[in-house]
């Protein structure tokens, strides 16, 4: 095929037609990956010239979910963010049963499944806890491809790389070298084409109603504000009361976008359609929300009082720092080195959310124990402040119990994902743990963050850190994890 003649309005205008038709958008810092991806996808259209492209896309299905596959990354993989999984297993399915009777069959929708390892990993969970006859699990996506190749329900090794692939390999046959889903887990999913960006669910016609769970994992980063907030209020209304949802921990918050209750659990930070909310308070806009707390009062202890671990819980409106006397004397002694001093003056103030990481960043230069003890007792105090979460996250790594610490940073992003520390620190243990595309992720998201400050800027959390060698801190991390990855391919 010839040189692709490529011309600003042509650019312009497939971009548009992305967003209007799927809610992609991309920044101005992306275009010439973009460029590359949409080169790729004319090539396999066979056309050359950028204008005639965008004039196909318009009507063209097919070189339209020929363009997604190229700039949504499918990437997917069994058991992706296993604590989520654990999560439903542990938490979820048992308090839906509890609430709803042994005998409800369990609505699960996968949104944007990609090439299916997320939904069968949701099945193959429901057999383990003998919901097979009891579950129904839809998974979509737009792209005709990803989900074809998911109803074959046959993966290469690639799909297996999460650490907990050992539990999807006994529901796998292992036949010339690809692993193919057993027939009963494969009859538990059914695969459906639905765009997120259209008015189409919830719906009888798109068995998108009533759901007890939703996964809308790794593809809200992918769109604009206003998609997300739109698709945010879609999946509020599709679940039944008392309804979940999960998002990854990259994702976007849908918290102000629709009013679920966040909760905090040991598997990480689900959203939940409140069991007492009627349909008439299910459409709340976005600027409607934009002056209330992250979360409303009442929110966050639900699945803690229901297995009975007792947080108590803060809006967020209530964290305004207390600029008491002690606490500014103490902040004053952490920097001056007084550790011991410091300790004691923030101890006065127990309940104040600064005083506590004032506390720990002191205990945390004296004893790794002593600040360990503290801070886990502060995050369940105060489990809405993303610092404690950051410094429960860095310690528990110095212990090298790096599950948790995976954990405890993503609590952290949940609550706040422009940190681009913790994303750094995230990508440190994921990297150190051998996920390296995780890892990856975590170290761009840093990197990208820390680069639309001012370069001399000091970043949020940090004592002294620049954003600019934060930068070069994150790319150092991607240029090792691709050279590392070279050597593996
Ligand atoms: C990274 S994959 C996520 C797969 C899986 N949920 C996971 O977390 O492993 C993102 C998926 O989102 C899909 N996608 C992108 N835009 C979409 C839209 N507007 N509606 C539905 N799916 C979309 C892409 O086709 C891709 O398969």
């Amino acid at each position: 095929m010839n040189e692709i003649v490529w011309t600003d309005a042509a650019y312009q205008s497939i971009v548009s037609t992305l967003r209007a038709r799927t809610g992609l958008v991309f920044r101005a810092t992306q275009r010439e990956s973009i460029k590359a991806g949409i080169a790729t996808a004319m090539k396999r259209s066979r056309v050359a010239d950028s204008t005639e492209y965008a004039k196909l896309l318009a009507y063209d299905v097919e070189a339209l979910d020929n363009l997604i596959v190229e700039l949504t990354v499918g990437e997917t993989y069994f058991f992706r963010e296993p604590s989520q999984f654990e999560g439903i297993r542990r938490e979820i399915l048992p308090e839906i049963l509890r609430r709803r009777g042994i005998e409800h069959r369990v609505r699960i929708w996968s949104a944007a499944c990609a090439s299916g390892e997320e939904p069968y990993s949701l099945a193959m969970v429901c057999d383990e806890e003998g919901l097979a006859r009891r579950c129904e699990i839809l998974a979509t996506d737009i792209s005709s491809e990803a989900l074809a190749k998911a109803r074959q329900g046959v993966y290469r090794d690639w799909s297996l790389r999460g650490e907990r692939a050992s539990a999807a390999k006994k529901y796998l046959s292992h036949v010339d070298g690809v692993n193919i889903v057993e027939e009963r887990i494969r009859r538990l999913v059914r695969f459906e084409f639905l765009n997120l960006a259209m008015d189409v669910y919830p719906s009888h016609v798109t068995s998108t109603e009533a759901l007890d769970l939703i996964l809308c994992r790794n593809v809200l980063i992918y769109l604009g504000r206003s998609t997300i907030c739109e698709v945010s209020e879609r999946l509020y209304r599709c679940l039944a009361e008392g309804g979940w949802l999960i998002t990854a921990s990259g994702d976007p918050s849908v918290g102000e976008y629709a009013p679920f209750e966040t909760v905090v659990t040991d598997f990480g930070v689900f959203y939940r359609k409140p069991a007492a909310a009627t349909s008439d308070d299910s459409v709340t806009s976005a600027t409607d929300k934009a002056t209330e707390p992250l979360v409303p009062a009442s929110s966050t202890t639900t699945l803690d009082l229901l297995s009975g671990r007792g947080v108590a819980s803060q809006p967020l409106t209530r964290l305004e720092m207390n600029a008491s006397v002690e606490v500014a004397a103490a902040r004053a002694a952490l920097g001056r080195g007084e550790y011991a001093r410091a300790v004691e003056l923030a101890d006065l103030h127990p309940l104040d959310p600064a005083a506590c990481v004032i506390q720990v960043k002191a205990l945390a230069n004296l004893s790794t124990d002593s600040a360990i003890k503290k801070c886990t007792m502060f995050v369940s105090r105060h489990p809405l402040v993303a610092e404690l979460h950051y410094l429960h996250a860095v310690l528990l790594m110095e212990l090298n119990l790096d599950v948790e610490a995976v954990q405890a940073a993503q609590r952290a992003l949940f609550l706040d994902r422009s940190l681009e520390l913790a994303h750094f620190l995230l990508g440190t243990i994921l990297q150190r743990r051998g996920a390296l595309e995780d890892a990856r992720r975590s170290f761009r998201n840093a990197r990208d963050l820390a680069k639309a400050r001012q370069p001399d800027e000091v970043v949020p959390l940090s004592e002294h850190e620049t954003a600019s060698l934060l930068t070069r801190a994150a790319e150092n991390h991607l240029r090792v994890i691709d050279a590392v990855r070279r050597g593996d391919e």
